[in-house]
């Protein structure tokens, strides 16, 4: 699993409050438990951690009351322990000294074949405009009450290929592939998704359907994480999407009696919380092209299938070509 889909293991209980069971296990490899949940995970970038507001996929590192640097100094002292095995924990002075590293790491893509330069003609693609690209938790948040200073949401969350616009007309050559990546990023902004089922945005919001599109959720400008913690439920960790060599795992509310099937219970198995189960952070997007395979799981081997997946999850109806422009601008961040 390590080799096919770059993901470690990561070993969690059951927790000690929950609104849930674990009652069935289906373990090819039998070993998961209550005590000790079986999750295969891509290990997060480390860098831009600067715009992040949920520190781990489940969030698990993130705890109400604390800022995001206190969050990483915690996360750090726990690998330490965990990972790395030391008997001793790290000084406050030591933990200090990792998230001034992490947080002064910036990682984004500087070139592309087709594309060539990525801050060439006006564009500022690359890794050294984000380390001036303000943020805040709750930054252009498009849900009501989102952004704390009250700003109104801007779906163009990405700005960086605004200055290609002019080049989408162009058809060969570096014009051509930048007019490409002009047109994805516009697709990105604004194409209308019409979002069914997603558990953290329509039970949240209490609407069947809430039409957004890619910046609904990857809403921090020119990074594309959520700027808020608010993990959501896209559906990945289905029965009907598990992979042969995945652990699905059955849980029941102790109030309804209904039944959930997962490969990955994400937040819920942190907070204990029904609706939880299933929900994962948006991730920040740059410096994708380096590091397929996507998604928590690593179950999308390339961003087509990125794209594809939701492509048929909402219906989204997209051409050939705007599947290619997608790409071409994720590719590029
Ligand atoms: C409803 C919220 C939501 C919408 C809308 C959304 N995403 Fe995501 N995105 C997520 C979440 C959550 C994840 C992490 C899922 C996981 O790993 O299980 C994610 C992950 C990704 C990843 C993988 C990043 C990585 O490091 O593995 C890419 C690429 C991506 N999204 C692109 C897009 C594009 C393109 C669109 C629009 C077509 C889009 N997203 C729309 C919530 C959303």
């Amino acid at each position: 699993m390590l080799l096919n889909r770059g993901v470690i293991r990561i070993g969690l209980p059951m927790p000690a409050v929950s609104e849930f069971d674990l009652v069935d296990v289906d373990d090819p490899y039998h070993f998961a438990s209550a005590s000790e949940l079986s999750l295969f995970r891509r290990p997060p970038p480390i860098a831009n951690l600067r715009f992040q507001a949920t520190i781990m996929i489940d969030g698990r590192e993130t705890f109400p009351g604390l800022t995001i640097l206190q969050d990483l100094a915690h996360q750090a002292d726990v690998a330490t322990t965990g990972h790395a095995q030391s008997a001793l924990h790290l000084t406050a002075q030591e933990q200090q000294q990792i998230v001034t590293f992490e947080v002064g790491l910036f990682s984004a893509q500087i070139r592309d074949k087709d594309a060539g330069k990525l801050n060439a003609k006006g564009a500022t693609g690359g890794p050294e405009p984000l380390v001036t690209e303000p943020f805040y938790i709750g930054i252009n948040d498009p849900f009501p009450n989102g952004d704390p200073t009250g700003k109104v949401f801007d779906p163009h969350v990405f700005n960086v290929f605004d200055a290609w616009s002019t080049l989408q007309g162009a058809q060969h050559g570096k014009d051509g592939a930048r007019g490409s990546v002009s047109r994805g990023q516009d697709l990105f902004n604004i194409r209308p998704i019409h979002l069914i089922g997603v558990k953290g945005v329509n039970d949240d919001l209490g609407v069947p359907e809430f039409v957004g599109s890619c910046t609904t959720c990857h809403d921090t400008p020119n990074s594309g994480n959520h700027s808020k913690s608010g993990p959501v439920d896209l559906g990945i960790t289905t029965e009907a999407r598990r992979m042969p060599d995945e652990p699905l795992y059955t849980f029941r509310n102790k109030v309804t009696g209904e039944l959930v099937k997962t490969t990955d219970p994400g937040k819920g198995l942190i907070s204990g919380i029904w609706k939880h189960i299933g929900r994962m952070k948006a991730p920040s997007l740059h410096s994708l092209a380096a590091r397929a395979p996507y998604f928590h799981n690593g179950s999308a081997a390339t961003l087509l299938d990125v794209v594809n997946f939701y492509d048929t999850r909402f219906a989204m109806g997209l051409t050939d070509d705007e599947k290619e422009d997608l790409v071409a601008f994720l590719q590029s961040l």
